[in-house]
């Protein structure tokens, strides 16, 4: 479906919101990694009449899942600065709101679940946000965090599960998506700090899993990635257009597996008062 194209983007945020197929990218990202977040919420009971706040919603899959779970006796509240792809999902008990992470209010101890994924690492004041977050959670409630690992060394590991001979490439692609988030004062290993950041945040009980998929060939979600982060990816210099088009090639065809990026589900309890 169309969106109206949204005004430049003043906030440094890596991908540009007024690319036609950012919704498709958005739902493609939901196909690869709702199930773990889906299991990990159901791991921490979230259940019938919990008040659960959804921040940097994107398409809005992790909002409608929780707004059926919670119930009719539940609320669900979803915000996102472009909440334009979260809207009209006909759900009584789902709540969408415009909201600045950064900048916004929060009610305060209000819900008994706050979750973000892949929100974070793209904060510049991601340690304020993830304060906001902890301070609008009631005490005994639960903070998840999910974001992605893929800086440094990780980078290797996950060219390790790309095709035979086509490792050297992927190592490119990912060491210039790693410049490219950094120019965008992203980070881009902020999934790998998480566990100490919600210690940091005061949070109790802190767990973390790290996982990641292994695709078939013709998944859209790196595809689509690629595709919008072009420009921001050749401006690194680490990767030559023709490279990038190889990596895309690849990833379409229906006989490769690979691994697209290294995701961290981290979540702890505010203390009770
Ligand atoms: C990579 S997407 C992830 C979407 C969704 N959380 C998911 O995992 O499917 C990041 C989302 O964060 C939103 N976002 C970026 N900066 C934000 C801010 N300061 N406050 C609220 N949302 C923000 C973007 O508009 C985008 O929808």
């Amino acid at each position: 479906m169309p969106h109206p194209a949204q005004p430049p983007q003043a906030d440094g945020y890596v991908f540009d919101r007024s690319w036609a197929r950012e919704h498709e990218r958005l739902a493609a990202l939901e196909q690869v990694f709702d199930e773990a977040t889906t299991e990990r919420l159901t791991a921490l009971g979230v259940g019938e009449g919990w008040h659960c706040l959804e921040a940097g919603c994107g398409g809005g899959s992790t909002a409608r899942w929780l707004a059926r779970r919670v119930g009719p006796t539940g609320e669900v509240l979803a915000t996102d600065l472009d909440p334009r792809f979260a809207e009209g999902h006909g759900l009584p008990n789902l709540t969408v709101r415009r909201h600045d992470l950064l900048a916004d209010p929060l009610p305060s101890a209000a819900f008994d679940l706050v979750h973000a994924r892949a929100l974070l690492e793209h904060l510049p004041g991601r340690a304020e946000a993830l304060r906001r977050l902890v301070e609008a959670t009631r005490p005994g409630g639960w903070v998840v965090i999910e974001d992605f690992d893929i800086e440094g060394p990780m980078v290797a590991a996950i060219a390790r599960y790309w095709p035979a001979g086509h490792r050297a490439l992927a190592d490119r692609l990912y060491r210039a998506l790693e410049a490219g988030f950094t120019a965008a004062d992203a980070d881009a290993g902020y999934g790998r700090r998480l566990p100490d950041a919600l210690d940091e945040a005061g949070l109790t009980e802190v767990g973390a899993r790290l996982h990641a998929p292994l695709l078939p060939g013709a998944t859209p979600f790196l595809v689509l990635t690629l595709r919008q982060l072009r420009t921001p990816l050749l401006a690194t210099g680490l990767i030559t257009a023709q490279e990038l088009d190889e990596a895309v090639d690849l990833i379409q065809r229906q006989d490769v597996r690979y691994v697209p990026n290294v995701m961290v589900t981290a979540w702890g309890r505010r203390p009770p008062r």
